[in-house]
């Protein structure tokens, strides 16, 4: 499994030899917007944890590029469904065997409206397993006791934590969800794209290394191989 980082919470996943975007946003980042361009991404399924702006700007243009699926919660499948993009509904809770993989939608504590107003439904995460792995992405979230539900059935090889504060958790909180879900091993996202989110990235580093663990923290289009 190779997970490559587009800032954000913007990853690439390819995993049984499909290609998976997750909360694609990356034209209207500063810290991406010159360096990726969404017209040549590949992209087979594209994830959407919840319907904020900085999770879902280009999942419209990147679908009808690639002719992308696209699986999230029930609310936002049907918004794109009825742009004529294919979609696969989920919900909390629920796991669906992909071609690539097991997907299961996970709970969030966040907010989930689109950029209109209009309801997204429940925010969620997704804990994706392919090729004998597991990951969990966490999306926007706060720290939540439902994190420790999560390694009650599965072994997690990496958890992608946002660790930017004021929107989601911050690093301690961050360092907590990682005891929870049981997983040392942690990939920080949601950081740096906007003021409010600005973190000290050593200082995040070393408070992870101090508690026994490893945080990773990519530079946009870095990947990781698991
Ligand atoms: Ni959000
Ligand atoms: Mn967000």
């Amino acid at each position: 499994m190779k997970i490559t980082f587009y800032g954000q919470n913007s990853l690439a996943i390819e995993v049984s030899g499909k290609h998976i975007l997750i909360d694609p946003f990356i034209s209207g980042n500063p810290l991406s917007k010159d360096k990726v361009n969404i017209m040549s991404l590949k992209a087979d399924y594209i994830l959407l944890t919840h319907a904020h702006e900085d999770h879902i700007l280009d999942a419209e243009a990147i679908a009808k590029n690639t002719g992308a699926k696209i699986v999230s919660n029930y609310e936002i499948a049907m918004h794109y469904q009825a742009k004529g993009i294919d979609v696969h509904p989920m919900n909390h809770g629920g796991n669906w065997k992909f071609d690539f993989g097991n997907v299961k939608y996970v709970n969030a504590v966040h907010t989930s409206s689109f950029p209109d107003g209009s309801y997204g439904g429940q925010p969620g995460g997704f804990v994706i397993e392919g090729e004998h792995k597991s990951i969990y992405i966490a999306g926007d979230t706060a720290l939540t006791m439902d994190m420790k539900l999560i390694p009650l059935q599965t072994k997690l090889d990496l958890a992608i934590l946002p660790i930017g504060d004021n929107f989601t958790m911050g690093i301690n909180d961050a360092i907590i969800a990682s005891d929870f879900v049981r997983c040392e091993k942690v990939l920080g996202v949601h950081y740096d794209t906007f003021g409010f989110i600005e973190i000290d990235h050593d200082e995040a580093k070393k408070k992870f290394f101090d508690a026994g663990k490893d945080l990773m923290l990519l530079e946009i289009g870095e990947s990781i191989e698991l």
